[in-house]
This record gives structure tokens, C-alpha cells and sequence, in this order.
């Protein structure tokens, strides 16, 4: 069978200013609920397609995969696990509660200077459930998104497989929301830079931007948040349920780099350059975490009394709390984005900028497409079941 072309991306222009608010007055809804909603226009066209054509096959191996390796959030988790918030803290030591606060409480005149070891835990209990809040609004904004794809993708196979993300994602956000209102407390609300980053996908009216920006960017930065928890991580029904969510996640990296791959072949120097500049905004800023200024606010403590030695600590301990994490990000980010041949479109535009942000040293570090099997926990766990199997994939996470 021939391979069709592929079609043309919109160059309909990206998302306007946002006004918030609008559109509320038309949701047919009684105002307590309206109260908990946030409304999103999507700028994007719906596209119905008449071929049914499966010519793609490595989207046709990636759905029989990601049905394959459903699992089930009732029954494959052990929800009766008992879970002590400040054990799981102390057991991730430094990882809990990184040494920079600590650094904070030391220098004169800090707002934590009379804390001990118990404010510290409560410290740690409270960065790891606004950490699960992120991950359980990042899935649900991911969950929207995938839908999005279903609707607006022109390829049948796609179709088919954002289906199946849908599906995963919605399993992603009510775990992550069980876990954190049975084990934990009370979550925190979405962060802005989370909020206004995924706010902004589902508005565009690119489908292939929803693309790039879900499947490429915070599908990468999930796979090394996930990775970093878990490897901190001891308690059992945490652990196993990001090493699930993880197994999904590789496959919708993978997903999104077959099918921009394509695409990207047959869009202009102009439309590429356009995917380049969006990486670049979206990445260069070092805005994909920051401390959630209600961890300190339930604490008890002020947040502006807080900053400026947190800041101070930060120069102390060599820079950014968070320096291992972007690492692990931009590890997976750089060969996928490689992969996609945006690195060197328009005379290697993107690879000069990355480079002199010094992140190239990734650039042929694996990318996802080639190791999303290696993630596959859950068939590892089913083939481990099986008597005399030895098992092999997923068994790397
Ligand atoms: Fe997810
Ligand atoms: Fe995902």
C-alpha cells in the first residue's frame, strides 16, 4: 500500500490573549459547580476521516501494545496497603527534603531557624503530596489533551492510539488523586506554570503543537519526574503505581515521536521553525517546578519571609534544587526532540540555542521511541507470573 503524504499542518495562528472568565456565563451548570471548573476554549477543527486504511505500522504494533498492557487501577494496586506519610518521608532521607531547606534554617534571621526534625518531616509530607497534586493535574490536563488528538488528528491510527492514552491518562489521575486523598491530606491547586503551560495546548489551534507540546515535552518531563520519585521512593503501593504509570508514559513519548516524525518531513523551513521556537520557549525557561507557595502557607510559615533565604540557600548549595531533575528531563527531551530532526532544521537554529544552554551532551542518549519496551512493568510483572519465565522487560524500572 502506497504511503499517503502527509497532510499539511494548520498555520492557523497559535493561541490569543486569554481572557479569563469567558464563556462562563453560557455553561449550563449550577453556579456551586461552576465554582470548581476552570473553561477552556479549543481553537482547533475536528477532523472525521473516511480512510480506515492501517498503514502504519508501528502506530498499529504501539495500540495492540497499549492494549495489551492495560492494568487496572482497582485491582492490580493494593489499595489496603497502610501508608505513614512521615515514614515514607524519612525513608527517602535527603531526597524528601532536599538539603537546601535545611541550608535556609541555618543562615541568621530565617523564619525556620527554630525548626527540628518533626517540622522538617511535616516539610517533607507536604512537598510530596504538592508534588502528587502536580503529577494528578498534569494527568488530567494530559487526559484532555490525548482527547484532543483523538479529535483533531487526521490519521486513523492515531485516532485509534490517542484512544487508548485517553484511557491511560484517566487511570493516571485517578490514582495519583486516590493516593493522595487516602494516603496523604488535602492537595494542592495546579501550579500557574503547569496551569498556563497545558491551558495553552488545549487552546492551540495546531493539532500538531498539542502534539509537541504533550507528547514531547511533558510527556518527557513526566518520565523523569516519575523516574526521580521512584527511585526515592520505598513505599510499595507508591512505588508500584508510578512504575505503571511510567510504563505508559514511555509508550505516548514513543507515540508522539512516530508520528511528528512523519509529519515534520513534509512541513516548510517557515512551519519548522516555528516547532523549534516553541521548544525553545517552552524549555529554556526555568520554569518546570518550583516550590508550591502553599506548602509554606499551611505550614505556617510566609511565604515572602521565606524566599529570600530559600534563594540565599539555593546560592549556597551550587544552584537550583532541582539541578538532578532537569538533568534527567533534558537526558530525555534532547534525543527525542533529535529524532524528530528539529535539532538541526533551519541550519541547526534549536541544536545553537540548546548547545549554549549545554544540554547537547544528551543529544544521542536513547530516545524513547527505541526503549519505551524497557518501561513495560506490567507485562514484566504478568510474564513473572507466569511459571518458569524469565523476565526481562520492564525490569530496568
Ligand atoms: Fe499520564
Ligand atoms: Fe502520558
Amino acid at each position: 500500500m502506497t504511503r499517503r503524504p502527509p497532510p499539511p499542518a494548520p498555520s492557523v495562528p497559535g493561541p490569543g490573549a486569554r481572557e479569563p472568565g469567558t464563556g462562563l456565563g453560557t455553561l449550563p451548570a449550577p453556579a456551586d459547580l461552576r465554582a470548581g471548573v476552570k473553561l477552556v476554549e479549543d481553537h482547533a477543527t475536528r477532523v472525521f476521516t473516511w480512510d480506515y486504511r492501517r498503514d502504519r505500522t508501528q502506530l498499529v504494533t504501539l495500540y495492540n501494545k497499549a492494549m495489551g498492557s492495560q492494568w487496572n487501577s482497582v485491582t492490580d494496586l493494593d489499595w489496603d496497603t497502610d501508608v505513614d506519610p512521615e515514614r515514607v518521608v524519612a525513608d527517602m532521607g535527603d531526597d524528601a527534603v532536599p538539603r537546601l531547606f535545611r541550608v535556609a534554617a541555618t543562615l541568621p534571621g530565617s523564619p525556620l531557624a527554630a525548626w527540628g526534625e518533626p517540622e522538617f518531616t511535616r516539610l517533607g509530607v507536604e512537598l510530596l503530596t504538592a508534588r502528587l497534586s502536580q503529577f494528578m493535574h498534569g494527568e488530567q490536563g494530559a487526559m484532555i489533551t490525548a482527547a484532543k488528538l483523538v479529535e483533531t488528528v487526521p490519521w486513523i491510527d492515531a485516532k485509534y492510539y490517542a484512544a487508548t492514552q485517553t484511557m491511560d491518562e484517566a487511570r493516571h489521575t485517578e490514582v495519583f488523586a486516590r493516593y493522595i486523598d487516602t494516603k496523604l491530606a488535602d492537595s494542592y491547586p495546579m501550579s500557574p506554570f503547569l496551569d498556563e503551560q497545558i491551558t495553552a495546548l488545549m487552546e492551540d489551534a495546531r493539532w500538531d503543537i498539542a502534539y509537541l507540546g504533550m507528547q514531547i515535552v511533558i510527556e518527557s518531563l513526566a518520565l523523569a519526574a516519575f523516574g526521580e520519585l521512584h527511585r526515592t521512593v520505598t513505599e510499595p503501593l507508591l512505588k508500584k503505581l508510578l512504575r505503571y504509570v511510567m510504563s505508559d508514559e514511555a509508550r505516548h513519548v514513543a507515540f508522539g515521536i512516530l508520528s511528528l516524525s512523519e509529519l515534520y518531513q513534509g512541513l516548510s523551513s517557515a512551519e519548522l521553525g516555528e516547532r523549534q521556537e516553541f521548544l525553545a520557549e517552552n524549555t529554556l525557561r526555568n520554569r518546570a517546578r518550583s516550590t508550591t507557595p502553599e506548602v509554606w502557607e499551611r505550614l505556617g510559615v510566609p511565604v515572602r519571609a521565606v524566599v529570600p533565604y530559600l534563594m540565599e540557600a539555593a546560592t549556597m548549595t551550587g544552584g537550583s534544587v532541582f539541578a538532578g531533575f532537569q538533568r534527567a528531563f533534558f537526558a530525555k527531551l534532547v534525543p527525542n526532540v533529535r529524532k524528530l530532526g528539529l535539532l538541526d532544521a533551519n541550519d541547526g537554529w534549536l541544536r545553537e540555542r540548546w548547545g549554549q544552554a549545554g544540554l547537547l551532551e544528551f543529544e544521542f542518549a536513547t530516545d524513547t521511541a527505541e526503549e519505551y519496551e524497557r518501561y513495560d512493568a506490567v507485562s514484566a510483572d504478568r510474564a513473572a507470573q507466569t511459571p518458569g519465565h524469565e523476565p526481562t522487560a520492564g525490569a530496568g524500572v
